[in-house]
């Protein structure tokens, strides 16, 4: 009978069973008479070990032709080892090499530059850092995907090639064929206002572009953002709304992914006081604030990262500034009938420095204010007939906002930099690998 091949991280249900591991090499040691040779298959990790003198003598010296990176295929029986990382160990009968690798396999268990370690992206993502970065945003997304069907909203799939400029930020373009230019999504956000009276409640989630000449440790030229819009939703709602996905998510990494965020040395303490409500200070009172703590903010200015960073001092959750500055925000949010000069909308900054991770709104919806805020955006009217639309055929109370996937990841594991949050990054210098 051959044996089956489990994953690594399935062998406790083969213990003291023959099966066939496979998998890549990362250490190997050797006393002359056992040789222990570590392997990784995505899953987990697992010490196989050879005993010389109960295994065919070509075997044995197969082991001499290992390095790091070999795909291999090992042959053996499972055997409960306490000190092993996954709780088993396997003692080798037999050992197949399926794919060799030469010894100048670039990333060596050493310090590199961040540069090299980009350049070799394709290769850095199989450390243990990297896949622990990579379960918690898949954990991330699956808990986004899961939020939402649990509360009956719709997946709208919106488009990525548009007419329909979302944001101030930079903008991709290429010609279209007769349509003249097409840009790249900043936002699916307008697809969604549109979306919603059809279908009520809806998320759209997908990749959204900006060509922002920025080099911080918060942009991306390429992200992922969730993008929510409910019909009749104000921006108390929307906030609700956000505070419940945020605590919702969190409390579903610390359940899930505690190992891997142990590996990334996360303080879980800082996230476990991670509930609602979350605080709300409202944009002028926020810079009052920050004029008294020393910022040179003005009223107008949006916020720097500087004064995020101060904003949520001493803060045990993310917050909410709400309301601010019309000329601050996007020309699609509402107008704020207790003060015209601002707006309903609020960012939601993460705790511990990170920043803004979700960006939010109720929508303008009178159709003439909203054609007026186009108009002084200098955004070409005829690219928003179907947006207008919207206020003219039944318009209505809505809201939504846009959850950055990276800078939420980064923020939960614990990293300074959004170039480790997505597998390949792209930036204003980065387009390989
Ligand atoms: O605040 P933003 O620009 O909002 C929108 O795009 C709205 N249309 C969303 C909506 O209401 N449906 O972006 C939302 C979030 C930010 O809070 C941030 O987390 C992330 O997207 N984000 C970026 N992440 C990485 N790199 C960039 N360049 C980002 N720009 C925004
Ligand atoms: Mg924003």
């Amino acid at each position: 009978m051959i044996p089956p091949t489990p994953g690594i991280a399935e062998l406790s249900a083969h213990a003291g069973q023959e099966v066939r591991v496979r998998g890549w090499v990362t250490h190997l040691r050797s006393s002359g008479k056992v040789a222990f040779i570590v392997i990784r298959d995505g899953s987990g990790k697992l010490q196989c070990v050879l005993v010389k003198g109960s295994l065919a003598p070509e075997t044995w010296e197969r082991f001499a032709e290992l390095t790091q990176e070999t795909t291999i295929e090992v042959r053996g029986s499972v055997r409960p080892d306490a000190r092993a990382p996954g709780g088993y160990e396997l003692a080798v009968s037999d050992l197949t090499i399926l794919g060799p690798s030469p010894t100048d396999y670039p990333i060596q268990p050493k310090e590199h530059g961040i540069d090299f370690l980009l350049d070799n992206r394709h290769l850095w993502l199989r450390s243990e850092r990297q896949r622990a970065i990579a379960r918690v945003r898949h954990e991330i997304e699956q808990g986004i995907r899961d939020f939402f069907y649990d509360r009956g909203f719709l997946l709208v799939d919106t488009p990525i090639l548009t007419a329909a400029i979302g944001e101030r930020s930079g903008l991709f373009a290429t010609e279209y064929f007769e349509e003249g230019t097409a840009y790249l999504a900043q936002t699916g956000q307008l697809y969604g206002e549109a979306a919603a009276a059809a279908f009520g409640k809806i998320y759209c989630f997908g990749p959204t572009f900006r060509a922002e000449k920025s080099k911080t440790r918060r942009h991306l030229t390429e992200f992922w953002m969730c993008e929510p819009e409910v019909a009749f939703n104000d921006s108390e709602d929307n906030m609700h709304l956000q505070e419940e996905l945020i605590s919702y998510l969190v409390a579903r990494c610390i359940e899930r992914t505690r190992p891997e965020l142990n590996e990334l040395e996360r303080d879980i303490s800082r996230l476990e006081t991670v509930a609602t409500p979350f605080p709300r200070i409202d944009y002028s009172d926020a810079v009052t604030t920050l004029q008294a703590q020393g910022s040179s903010i003005k009223w107008g200015d949006d916020m720097g990262a500087e004064d995020e960073t101060l904003l949520v001092e001493g803060h045990d959750r993310p917050l909410f500034i709400y309301n601010y500055p019309k000329e601050a925000k996007a020309f699609y949010m509402k107008e704020n009938p207790a003060d015209p000069r601002t707006v309903l909308c609020d960012d939601c900054l993460a705790p511990e420095g990170y920043g803004e991770i979700i960006g939010g709104s109720q929508r303008e919806d009178d159709y003439e204010r909203l054609l007026s805020r186009i108009q002084e955006e200098n955004l070409p009217v005829d690219a928003y007939g179907w947006y207008l639309d919207l206020r003219k055929y039944g318009t209505f109370v809505h809201s939504g906002f846009g959850l950055g996937l990276e800078r939420t990841v980064a923020w939960i594991c614990g990293i300074p930099h959004l170039r480790e949050a997505i597998a390949f990054p792209r930036t204003m210098n980065r387009l390989r690998p």
